[in-house]
């Protein structure tokens, strides 16, 4: 069986967040003591996804390349793929159909921030669902900015509709999507919205409809945080900060998890804790060497 490869959506035009997002990516910007897309990157990493397609803008491209490389120094593999235009989430399986060659994917926004205990297990869980597509549904007091998913009264997930004007659920889908192989040829389908995007939602509901799609729970105990707007992109600095300091524990540190998983050796490690000299981040990584 093919191993499932991950995708992170980090293009866009953050014009919520402008005039911040007029000359740099939202996904470069920092979120506490580390840039945004290490976040996500590490969420496909506690998945124990290694091969990872990252897509951007085109003028994008060469700072994210600048700052990632080739993922090597994590024991991982990097494919730097264009979004021309931002034509909606949906897209980006078919901009990464010859990437996956047919494998499962995780998709991850590149401005979602996920944390929480087990949140490797519910990877994990997901990761080992081979067919169909596994989405996660988190309660939120603002579902409306979201895809919000509408429940039958047994419970089953009758539909996910997109920013709806009367939410039918607090439960708003998050921006981490497990899908099969099926996800390109599925998003060939969708058609353009109303306000000119390929919708993630229609495609999740093609999965639906084929009674292919689990939305899965993540309950209270978990942070899922967007960073859109200049609040949330401060609330999640602030939440990131408070956290890591509290705990001496690192959120979000793909050296941490490279090391953890064996993907990289003390070596490579204490190179990369080299690297930034005498802030907390590399002391951080020296401690993890003992
Ligand atoms: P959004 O926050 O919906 O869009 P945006 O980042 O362009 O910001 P704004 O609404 O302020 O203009 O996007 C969610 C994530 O998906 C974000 O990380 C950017 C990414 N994205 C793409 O990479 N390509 C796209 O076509 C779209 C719509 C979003």
């Amino acid at each position: 069986m093919k191993e499932r490869k991950g995708i992170i959506l980090a293009g866009g035009s953050g014009t919520r967040l402008y005039p911040i997002t007029m000359g740099l990516s939202k996904q470069l910007l920092p979120i506490y003591d580390k840039p945004m897309i290490y976040y996500p990157l590490s969420v496909l990493m506690l998945a124990g996804i290694r091969e990872i397609a990252i897509i951007t803008t085109p003028q994008d491209r060469d700072q994210f390349r600048r700052l990632l490389d080739d993922g090597s120094q994590w024991g991982l593999s990097f494919t730097y793929i264009v979004q021309p235009e931002p034509e909606g989430l949906a897209q980006a399986y078919l901009l990464t159909e010859t990437f996956l060659e047919g494998a499962p994917s995780a998709m991850v926004l590149g401005d979602n921030i996920f944390f929480g205990h087990g949140l490797p297990e519910i990877l994990a869980a997901a990761d080992a669902q081979r067919q169909g597509g596994m989405v996660f549904g988190y309660r939120v007091a603002d579902p409306e900015r979201y895809g919000v998913v509408d429940f039958a009264p047994d419970g089953t997930v009758r539909q996910i509709i997109e920013k709806p004007e009367v939410a039918p659920s607090p439960y708003a889908v998050t921006g981490l999507y497990f899908l099969d192989g099926s996800a390109p040829e599925r998003a060939a389908k969708v058609e353009k919205s109303a306000r000119g995007e390929l919708e993630i939602t229609s495609l999740l509901d093609m999965y639906l409809t084929d009674g292919l799609l689990s939305v899965q729970q993540m309950g209270r105990g978990y942070a899922w945080l967007d960073t859109g707007t200049h609040g949330s992109l401060l609330d999640a600095g602030n939440f990131v900060r408070t956290l890591s300091e509290r705990q001496g524990q690192q959120i979000g540190s793909p050296d941490e998890i490279a090391f953890d998983r064996g993907w990289i050796d003390a070596e490579a490690l204490r190179a990369r804790a080299a690297l930034f000299g005498k802030n907390q981040y590399g002391d951080y990584l020296m401690r993890l060497l003992g």
